[in-house]
């Protein structure tokens, strides 16, 4: 069986991790292996470096190269084994996150982050399929409020995530991979766009 790498995107709020249970459990039931994992994170090291981006205040190079490296833990002792032994990867975050956060949110230069990227990437590794969870920053940030504790990137004003909406529609423009999740919709809604997309792509296999 041939891996699966699929990845969700969105501003924070948007609500792409309520349906990761469901997605595993949908893969299961049709007979994959599932690896569930997160970026920044989903090894020791990686989950060392999350703590610290999430937390401390950094300029924006250090930042991209901290990501980088948790990437290149998380590849090379997670993903890229998943893969090649057949498994379906969900992944919540990847590469197009740093586009948007990093670079469409704080500016920093994208030419860079496409040098690390093939650094980092090599052949290049990239996702078979992205939900992009699609809303509004004000919806997002109502949706937020009070939910708990912001990290850094959470606390920032809504114009940073305009900024970094407008990085995933332009990514999300540029690659077929993408998939536009309107994640206005209610929980339900939402979840029977994901069916359909993955069912559209000839991705949920037989039962
Ligand atoms: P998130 O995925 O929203 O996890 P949680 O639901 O636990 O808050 O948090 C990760 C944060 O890290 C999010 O605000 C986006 C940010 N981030 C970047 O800035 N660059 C990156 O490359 C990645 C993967 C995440």
């Amino acid at each position: 069986m041939k891996g699966l790498f699929l990845t969700l995107e969105g501003i924070d709020g948007a609500g792409k991790s309520s349906h990761i249970d469901a997605l595993e459990a949908l893969f299961k039931a049709r007979g994959r292996q599932v690896t569930r994992t997160r970026e920044p994170g989903g090894t020791p090291i990686a989950e060392t470096l999350r703590t610290m981006i999430l937390t401390q205040p950094m300029d924006p190079l250090t930042e991209s190269l901290l990501v980088f490296a948790a990437r290149r833990d998380h590849i090379v002792r997670v993903i890229e084994p998943a893969l090649a032994r057949g498994e379906v990867v969900l992944c919540d975050r990847f590469t197009d996150a740093t586009f948007a956060y990093q670079g469409a949110g704080h500016g920093f230069d994208t030419a860079v982050l496409s040098a690390l990227e093939q650094w980092v990437q090599g052949r290049p590794l990239q996702p078979d399929i992205t939900l992009w969870f699609d809303l509004s920053p004000e919806l997002a940030a109502e949706r937020l409020a009070g939910a708990r504790l912001p990290d850094k990137f959470e606390s920032q004003p809504v114009e940073f995530f305009r900024r970094v909406a407008a990085g995933y529609a332009q990514r999300a423009a540029a690659a077929s991979r993408f998939v536009r999740i309107d994640a206005g919709q209610s929980r339900d809604q939402v979840w029977q766009q994901i069916e359909a997309a993955l069912a559209a792509r000839g991705l949920m296999g037989s039962r």
